[in-house]
Order: C-alpha cells, then sequence, then structure tokens
C-alpha cells in the first residue's frame, strides 16, 4: 500500500548513550500521524532502541544484512537474528554499501531476495553517479539498477518493496536535486515499474528521495506526486530537523 514514509539513517553515528540521547529527543516532538517514520540505528543498538520506542508507532530499521542464512561469514548479521529482535524492515543497496564495501547489483539480488523470503520488508537504495547525470545516462543507470537487482521477484514481492531513489552525487554534500529533477526520475521509476509488472503494482509503491533533504527542502520535494517521502542521512541526527522533515508534507 502506498505509504508516506521518513526515514532516518542514522549511518556509523550515536553509540548507546548518543542513541538514547536521541531518541528521547525525537519522543517530545511531535510527528504528523498520517506519516510512517522509521530510525535505522547501528546493529549493536538496535534491540535498545526498539524497547526505548516501544510505545510509540516510530519503526526501528536496519541498515543492512547478509545475503546467507548462517554460517561462516564473520562480522555479518542475518535476516532471522533481525527478525529475533522484532525488526521489520531492512535498508538494501545504499550507495555507501555499492563504492565502499562492492556492493554489486548481483549481491543485493541475492540479499533483497533473502530479505523478502524471510519476511522482511527490504527499502531498497539506488541512484545514479554524478558522471552518470552529466552524460544524461542516469535513467537508464538506474532502469539496470531495479532490473538487475529485483525485477525477478514475482509480482507479489513488491507489497514488501520500498524503493528509496538516492541520486550519489546529493548524498551528504549538501547538493539536493530539485524537486523537479527528484519528480522526473520518480515518475519515471514508477513507469518502469508498471511496465516490468503492472499499473497496480507501481502505484501501490512508495518510493522515496534520499540525498540532502533538509527541514528547509522537504516540504518542495515532498509535494511532488511522485514522492513518497524521504531517506534522511545527515538530518536525521538532529531531532528536531528530523521531526520538521515528518512534518513537511502538505
Ligand atoms: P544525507 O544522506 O541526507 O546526509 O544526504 C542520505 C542517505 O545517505 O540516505
Amino acid at each position: 500500500m502506498r505509504k508516506k514514509i521518513v526515514a532516518g539513517n542514522w549511518k556509523m553515528n550515536m553509540d548507546v548513550q548518543g542513541t538514547e540521547n536521541l531518541l528521547n529527543a525525537l519522543k517530545s516532538e511531535s510527528l504528523a500521524a498520517d506519516v510512517t517514520v522509521m530510525v535505522a540505528p547501528t546493529f549493536v543498538n538496535l534491540s535498545a532502541a526498539k524497547q526505548q520506542l516501544s510505545e510509540t508507532e516510530v519503526e526501528v530499521i536496519a541498515q543492512n544484512m547478509h545475503f546467507a542464512e548462517s554460517g561462516a561469514y564473520t562480522g555479518e548479521i542475518s535476516a532471522a537474528m533481525l527478525q529475533a529482535i522484532g525488526i521489520k524492515t531492512v535498508i538494501l543497496g545504499h550507495s555507501e554499501r555499492r563504492s565502499y564495501f562492492g556492493e554489486t547489483d548481483e549481491i543485493l539480488e541475492k540479499k533483497v531476495s533473502q530479505a523478502i523470503d524471510k519476511g522482511l520488508q527490504v527499502m531498497f537504495c539506488f541512484g545514479e553517479e554524478l558522471a552518470d547525470r552529466k552524460s544524461g545516462a542516469h535513467f537508464n543507470v538506474v532502469a539496470s539498477q531495479l532490473k538487475n537487482a529485483l525485477f525477478a521477484l514475482p509480482k507479489t514481492a513488491w507489497s514488501q518493496i520500498i524503493l528509496a531513489y538516492e541520486p550519489v552525487w546529493a548524498i551528504g554534500t549538501g547538493e539536493t536535486a530539485s524537486a523537479e529533477q527528484a519528480q522526473d526520475m520518480h515518475a519515471f521509476i514508477r513507469k518502469t515499474i508498471s511496465e516490468a509488472y503492472d499499473a497496480t503494482t507501481a502505484e501501490q509503491l512508495s518510493i522515496l528521495y534520499g540525498g540532502s533533504v533538509k527541514p528547509g527542502n522537504a516540504q518542495e520535494i515532498f509535494s511532488k506526486p511522485d514522492v513518497d517521502g524521504g531517506l534522511i542521512g545527515g538530518a536525521a541526527l538532529v531531532a528536531s530537523d528530523f521531526a520538521a522533515i515528518v512534518n513537511a508534507f502538505n
């Protein structure tokens, strides 16, 4: 079902105390009731965060997971481990995972399929690099990222997918895609899904924008018809900024 969603990707920030402080600050903010709010602290703080938010509507989600069930994968976390602590959603394919940790479309396809099989919801991130945008290849790059990692999924799996379009050149750079650039790409993504599956699947899908979303630009970006919310990095680390973004839908 298409929902308004704002998710905070905390990346490798906030130790146990920092997590507690930030969540306390967030709990004192008022958040629009029609927006699904998610936060993604680091693995070691997921359980504490879940406990701390147990009486709120804010969902705790994971930043990553491995594609295998279990076994000799030192340093990795499985879908079942996330589920055992009550995590229902996992971010996969973030551009930092792709560029610093070598996650290819092929690896991501395995991760997505494992998460879906295990009943997790996937927030799948993708987006072009600056050179792709400059050369005009951005639509093709995005279409192939989607096709390679997702289009082997059966139609039924799409109820477990949220997409997060994050142009790499806009992540953590202070440079945002204009609301028009975001809308153009989101409309293209929806059309691509509609062609690969069907119009209903595309229409029900939540497509988030990510990349330097701040309180000052969120409202304009979220006002676009194919933008269903945001995946927020830096601004998610300041409770009042994150709340302002959650409350930025018209
Ligand atoms: P940013 O990060 O908001 O700091 O640009 C977004 C993201 O990486 O998901």
